[in-house]
């Protein structure tokens, strides 16, 4: 694992920046002029990633069933992105999930220092990944915490503020985790494997599973930074709450950001970097990146079901041939985490980077 104790600079809460009222950024987050968003007319009709409603998959008709996974591998393939509704976790469950971790930022700085991060583990609240000294920021704090499996999950590391903090974040994850678990089924299935396959190749039962909470502050000078610099997900699937009405995720579509339009009570799926590697490539995951708003904060939590981390994960045997040989190496999810997390969000490169030539 990582040998990086601690922070190369001092770490400055993005928040508390925001609240000071400052009408500049520092320099620090002010990104290179090739990744700065431009920030696009507003249009109603755009284009956006599909929108899916997954009640078929829970309706015991057969047909249904097919048809909603038909959906599901089409948005796989061709956008690695796609929104779904009725998708089985209660919608009060979800605002009150988003409600606790924003009342959760609003607290004093001091009750917040208590569960402050250090890049041994991420565990906490945060506000940097990577830890390349002058390396330039993304505009936005976060907290992570671990889920499964459960001898990872420390409920010390968990917030103990707001009341019933701990309970609704506890409740909320354990529906999550059945969305997961079901569209690892329709994924497997899809991709013409045993249902259980891609489960299983995540370690079963007891798979990894976390949980990042994105806060991302009003910004005086939105079009010079980014909330999230552009990343593929390293790990296996994401399940994104967004915030009520606030635009900020853009998806790459060929060399065009896409800004996702959030539906109401729906989640943001997207494939990760390790299932892209167990099917070959026939699932990609996208890239995507976040931007910021001048006169409204955004909130977002970041659900990853991943594979424990010290299995060894490579292309399905079943989809691999010699017209269609091996992309990828095999490699531990923990090994590949590490890219990430000593540089920082970088695109694609490390899952590109990988490929065997050819
Ligand atoms: C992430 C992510 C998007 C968002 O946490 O990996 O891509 O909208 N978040 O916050
Ligand atoms: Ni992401």
């Amino acid at each position: 694992m990582s040998c990086v104790q601690d922070w190369p600079e001092p770490i400055i809460r993005v928040q508390s920046l925001s609240d000071s009222g400052l009408d500049r950024i520092p320099d620090c987050y002010v990104k290179p002029v090739t990744e700065r968003p431009v920030v696009e007319p507003v249009v109603t009709d755009r284009l956006d990633i599909p929108l899916i409603d997954l009640s078929g998959l829970f309706s015991g008709d057969p047909y249904k069933v097919q048809v909603t996974r038909e959906k599901v591998g089409e948005a796989c393939r061709v956008w690695g992105f796609f929104q779904a509704v009725n998708h089985g976790v209660p919608p009060d469950l979800m605002d009150q999930a988003r409600q606790t971790w924003r009342e959760f930022f609003y607290q004093p700085m001091k009750e917040k220092q208590k569960y402050a991060n250090d890049p041994k583990t991420y565990e906490g609240y945060g506000s940097r990944l990577g830890v390349e000294k002058g390396a330039v920021l993304d505009w936005s704090d976060y907290y992570f915490l671990h889920y499964l499996p459960s001898n990872l999950k420390d409920h010390c590391k968990w917030p103990a503020q707001p009341p019933h903090h701990r309970e609704v974040v506890e409740k909320y994850l354990s529906e999550v985790v059945k969305l997961g678990q079901r569209l690892m089924k329709v994924f497997s299935t899809n991709l013409g494997l045993e249902e259980n396959y891609l489960q299983n190749a995540f370690g079963g039962e007891e798979n990894g599973a976390c949980l990042r909470v994105n806060y991302y502050p009003k910004c005086p000078q939105p079009d010079l930074t980014l909330g999230l610099s552009s990343h593929s997900d390293p790990g296996g699937l994401t399940i994104l709450l967004p915030d009520h009405d606030v635009p900020g995720l853009q998806v790459r579509r060929n060399d065009k950001w896409i800004t996702v339009k959030p539906a109401q009570h729906a989640f943001i799926i997207n494939v990760g970097d390790q299932i892209q590697v167990l099917s070959n490539a026939i699932y990609k995951s996208v890239e995507h990146r976040v931007i910021v708003n001048p006169n409204i904060e955004r909130i977002s939590l970041a659900f990853f079901y991943n594979p424990r981390g010290e299995l060894l994960i490579e292309p399905a045997k079943e989809l691999v041939s010699s017209e269609n040989p091996a992309l990828y190496p095999s490699m531990t999810f923990n090994e590949y985490r590490l890219y990430i997390r000593l540089k920082g969000p970088r695109g694609k490169s490390q899952v590109e980077s990988l490929k065997s030539p050819r």
